[in-house]
């Protein structure tokens, strides 16, 4: 099978760009047909009304996408490794699974599912480490037309039950636990804390991991091998329409409760399979690696949909990138002779802290494309990645994209467009950027500064917010009519080149993570003493941004403050997860308020940045005495 939608050259770039500017319906008409299987054709390629918002994407078209990232390649790529799982533990084996192999195991965890009375359009959480039965029951639930939900499995049992809840799922898959580096992680008992609190979850289906002594609860639970085991291996793919949705997965809001993205069939799956190969250059012999997790979008779209539907192998790694050693990386690559590399900043400014020796003792020759995600890669780390780890050789992609995009947005193209250091630089074909002012304006001049809007819809849109498509319109549609909202700021130089700037709203990147000022701050007011706190970012080397807590207490007298920021971690930890912990935790006499009562976290987000002689205006300020007791005590 040829890919048609591969794009090889500068040449072909400019004219992908031209076609999809000029005739977009043409554009992914002649992409979605030529590359796919489809069991019937679209009556139309794009229906869309961005004021409601509604965006049809091959309207009437019948599919299954477990047929186009498994099925079709069978015949060509039974015995090609589709899945290359290296463990958590460097010495135990690493499994490659062929397609002919994840075809049996897929259609076969499919029929357990089926055994267990999931149909199509049932919710499904999946709450799993990085092992192969992740992107199986991934698949597995597309087969059958089931929606699945993963959720990290760093997060909490609140922040699991939360999500389990809002999507209502029937069915949650994990394991018995997780290896982590050093440590196991008892997920079971996790699950176990959550569905104390959702009623409605009939199932719990448990991988065996770490052999691990756990409770079954009695007509709920079940050990998935042996139900596995008497499974048949046929499992025919159910007839999805276009739009009907594929998953659901959560991201946090600025406000209140985490969304729960919905991404559907056929328009997610024609992107994320042409911008894979695209911003690749993935070719049939490479070994591929992403070293995200499924639980988030980068795993969806760039572990497991877009790599299959190309017939790829994607590598999938159980573990940290420092254990046994800060060499584990680099180790991996030189093992599988990894072609394309696509991590976080975060873990490259971690690893680029490390002896360059546990770098140089591993062939990384096989190197021909390095790509990053997550945040803004700063110019120091882009030139270690490059120099030491690409050796000047593998270009750099900067991928700029959301949960919410489904697919790359702005990147260069390895050896066809220019990579620039900290510049994501040009949009995708047919992805149309802008750029707005405060005033609702779109800024027409090639360079400017503004807010990051895209104004006409693509395929791997998602289509809503779970059960809330008000709020959906609200967040993403509503800044300005017509245009999609990103929520972050970016520059463009006068070559048409973005550049990423961050979050203009009060989500907070940290080591690329998404989180939302709203939730963490509600768990530390659940500290008996706290009266009320407020949350920024600040400049970190290695997270990029960490979090500084500004709380103040009701009556602290006699409580120790180090304590209390323990206590204050442990609730975050318990309601959100380890992640969200604060780095800083400064106590305070009060907050500074605006007349109407609306916290000032501008000026608290300069103090955190140590930038107190820049507060802006602050002609608004209810309580400047408040700010001068801030900036004395800051830490
Ligand atoms: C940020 C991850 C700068 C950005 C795929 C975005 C980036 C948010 C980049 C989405 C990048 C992602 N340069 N910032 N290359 N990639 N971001 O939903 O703020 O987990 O809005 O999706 O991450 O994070 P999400």
């Amino acid at each position: 099978m040829k890919n048609h939608y591969h794009i090889p050259s500068p040449e072909a770039y400019t004219e992908a760009c031209h076609q999809a500017t000029k005739s977009p319906h043409d554009f992914w008409d002649t992409i979605a047909r030529e590359n796919f299987e489809w069991m019937k054709p679209w009556d139309t390629v794009l229906e869309y009304d961005l004021s409601i918002p509604e965006v049809t994407w091959f309207k009437g078209a019948k599919l299954n996408i477990t047929v186009n990232c498994i099925d079709r390649h069978l015949a060509t790529r039974g015995s090609k490794t589709a899945l290359l799982f290296e463990p958590n533990d460097p010495s135990k084996p690493c499994e490659p699974i062929s397609y002919q192999a994840l075809y049996t195991r897929v259609c076969k965890m499919a029929n357990v599912l089926k055994g267990k009375g999931i149909q199509k359009g049932d919710r499904v959480c999946l709450y799993l480490p990085m092992i192969p039965e992740l992107a199986i029951a991934v698949l597995a639930c597309a087969r059958i037309g089931a929606v699945h939900s993963v959720v990290f499995a760093g997060f909490s049992s609140t922040a699991l039950a939360t999500r389990i809840n809002d999507c209502d799922c029937k069915m949650v898959i994990t394991s018995d636990g997780s290896y982590r580096g050093a440590k196991t992680i008892d997920l079971k008992s996790i699950v176990d804390a959550a569905l104390l609190d959702c009623k409605g979850v009939e199932t719990v289906l448990i991988v065996q991991r770490i052999a691990s002594e756990i409770t079954l609860v009695a007509h709920r639970d079940y050990w998935m091998e042996p139900l596995l085991a008497l499974a048949s291996e046929v499992c025919a793919p159910e007839i999805m329409d276009a739009e009907d949705p594929l998953f659901i997965l959560y991201t946090s809001g600025s406000t209140g409760k985490p969304k729960g993205m919905v991404h559907t069939t056929a328009g997610y799956m024609v992107y994320s399979a042409f911008s894979f190969q695209n911003v690749f250059q993935y070719q049939e012999q490479d070994v591929y690696w992403c070293t995200a997790d499924i639980g988030w979008v980068t795993g969806h779209s760039y572990i497991v949909y877009g790599p299959l539907a190309n017939g790829a192998t994607s590598l999938m790694f159980e573990g940290v990138p420092t254990y046994p050693d800060a060499g584990r990386f680099w180790e991996v690559i030189a093992k599988h002779k990894v072609n394309q590399f696509y991590t976080a900043p975060t873990a490259i400014r971690a690893l680029a802290k490390e002896s360059l020796a546990l770098v140089e003792k591993h062939d990384l020759s096989s190197l021909k494309v390095l790509g990053t995600v997550g945040e803004p890669i700063n110019e120091e780390a882009w030139h270690w990645y490059d120099d030491h780890i690409g050796k000047n050789n593998a270009p750099i992609v900067d991928t700029w994209w959301q949960t919410e995009t489904g697919g790359i947005m702005i990147t260069s193209l390895p050896g066809i467009t220019k990579a620039i250091p900290t510049y994501a630089t040009k949009a995708m074909p047919g992805i149309r950027l802008a750029l707005m002012d405060d005033t609702g304006q779109e800024l027409t001049h090639p360079k400017a500064q503004g807010k990051l809007c895209i104004s006409y819809p693509w395929p791997s849109m998602a289509r809503s917010i779970y059960g809330n498509h008000k709020r959906y319109k609200e967040t993403y549609f509503s800044a300005f009519k017509n245009f999609y909202f990103t929520g972050d700021g970016a520059l463009r130089d006068a070559d048409g080149n973005y550049r990423i700037t961050g979050r203009v709203d009060d989500v907070i990147i940290v080591s690329g993570h998404n989180l939302g000022t709203a939730p963490i701050e509600d768990a530390i007011n659940q500290h008996p003493l706290v009266a009320e706190s407020a949350v920024v970012g600040f400049p970190h080397h290695i997270k990029g941004t960490a979090l500084y807590g500004y709380v103040s207490l009701k009556n602290a007298a006699g409580k120790n403050e180090d304590e209390l920021r323990l206590e204050i971690n442990d609730i975050i930890s318990l309601e959100i997860g380890p992640i969200a912990k604060l780095n800083k935790i400064q106590f305070t006499q009060g907050l500074p308020k605006t007349r109407s009562g609306k916290i000032m976290r501008r000026i608290l987000r300069k103090i955190a940045q140590k930038e107190i002689d820049n507060l802006g205006d602050i002609s608004t300020l209810l309580n400047p005495e408040v700010v001068q007791h801030i900036i004395n005590n800051a830490l």
